[in-house]
């Protein structure tokens, strides 16, 4: 066997990090104490800095005993430490949740009144906003051109959540749910701020997510055990990459990543259908979906009984279409770029990596990411490994680590074939 052409490594996940958690004067301060958790459980040492309004919903005793560490706004407490400098320098990351329609304004116009849009100032590491405000502040004029500000310097503002606001009312300007601003904080970390250029501007990118159901009569079906956690993590990390997602939902049970259009689907030919509509105008299509490669032949409309003699019913299966590969087909040129996954095992014929150059040469498509699941499943865990082929003969190994780091790669990868096309 040749060796394998040009093999390139993921960077690495980031170790310990100090964070800076700003928390700005909105009620969805509560929800930030769960981010505080899972980022201090995951051993990085954060420090939070609230606005003095913010503590009106949560006060410093919260955060400081969540923390360990000293939590005020104050700039003039422990000023021979001249805090105002080095928490910033220091720092890390620094993300502020929620990020009001006033502290966006403040740390567009560089106002620095408090220790927080202090640190804003002196920080020269990636900053994340997760904004949370009314649909009109968050739709005003003002604010839109404050997020164009910010974004333009190179801080990442996520787009808020659809649904109930403070009151009775609804809209755009939820908070995100902590656990995406938490798996957005370790990627922008882990990219740097260099690695916070909206590379996916403009690009039109489709992700299937999940796994089809395909009904044996109305309460039963036969499934499968994908999550959608990949193709979640692979839709909320292309939005902050600047892309316009649609993520085709199989029976998720997730929260919806922020900042993306989610359409669900159910049965493969629905899938299907949706695959084939979306990719017209896609500059991408992520297949991480799991759809059933077998229906029942028929769908009894009515619940199939019990036989009274005992008897099982016999299930005659037909196979469902291909849709990956007639994604492929049905292409015109080298539009959109496609993108496979296969789980394989090794056997006694040819290693993972064999099964998945056939698969990757069979199916047509750009790039393959293929699990080797030989040592079990990786359905539904946080964290996965992968080896990702490209039709070009190269290959990509990405070690243990976050869903959204395989994502992240797979995104540098399409990133340069778009490049070239
Ligand atoms: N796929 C698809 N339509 C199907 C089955 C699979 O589009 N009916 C896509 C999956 O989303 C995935 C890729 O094809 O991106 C590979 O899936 P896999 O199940 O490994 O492919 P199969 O052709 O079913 O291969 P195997 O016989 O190994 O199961």
């Amino acid at each position: 066997m040749t060796a394998p052409p040009a093999s390139a490594g993921a960077p690495a996940a980031p170790g310990p990090l100090r964070v800076v958690l700003g928390v700005g004067a909105g009620i969805a301060a509560y929800k930030v104490c769960e981010l505080l958790r899972l980022l201090t459980e995951s051993g990085h040492r954060v420090r939070v800095i609230p606005t003095a309004a913010s503590l009106h919903f949560v006060g410093a005793a919260t955060w400081e005993a969540l923390s360990g560490a000293p939590a005020t706004e104050d700039v003039f407490a422990d000023v021979h430490e001249v805090p105002h400098v080095r928490i910033g320098r220091d720092a890390d990351l620094v993300v502020v949740a929620p990020a009001t329609a006033d502290l966006l304004a403040k740390a567009a116009h560089g106002r620095a009144d408090d220790l927080l849009t202090s640190t804003l100032l002196t920080a020269r590491c990636p900053v994340l906003f997760a904004p949370a405000m009314h649909t009109e502040m968050w739709e005003h004029p003002a604010t839109v051109a404050n997020v164009v500000t910010l974004r333009s310097r190179g801080a990442l503002v996520m787009e808020p959540d659809e649904g109930r606001l403070t009151g009775a009312d609804s809209g755009k300007g939820r908070l995100p749910e902590p656990v995406q601003i938490f798996d957005l904080a370790r990627l922008v970390a882990r990219r740097g701020r260099a690695g916070l250029e909206p590379d996916l501007a403009g690009r039109h990118v489709v992700v299937s997510a999940g796994g089809t159901r395909e009904y044996l009569d109305p309460v039963r079906y036969l499934g499968n055990r994908s999550s959608g956690r990949q193709g979640y993590a692979l839709a909320s990390t292309a939005a902050a990459r600047g892309a316009v997602v649609t993520v085709l939902a199989a029976n998720v049970a997730l929260p919806d990543p922020a900042g993306v259009d989610v359409v669900r689907v159910e049965t493969t030919a629905e899938l299907r259908e949706q695959v084939l509509g979306a990719a017209v105008d896609a500059d991408v299509v992520v297949m991480a979906a799991a759809p059933a490669d077998f229906r029942p032949r028929t769908t009894s409309g009515v619940k199939i009984k019990r036989a009274p003699d005992g008897s099982a019913p016999d299930i005659a299966l037909t196979q469902n279409p291909d849709i990956l590969t007639e994604l492929v087909v049905s292409r015109a040129g080298k539009r959109p770029v496609v993108v496979g996954f296969a789980a394989e095992t090794g056997d006694g014929t040819a290693s993972v990596e064999e099964h998945g150059r056939a698969k990757l040469a069979r199916k047509g498509c750009d790039l393959l990411v293929v699990n080797d699941v030989s040592a079990g499943a990786v359905f539904g865990q946080p964290d996965t490994a992968a080896l990702i082929l490209d039709a070009d003969g190269s290959r990509t190994s990405v070690p243990v680590g976050p869903k959204e780091d395989l994502a992240d790669t797979v995104w540098d990868l399409v990133a340069r074939r778009l490049g070239d096309c």
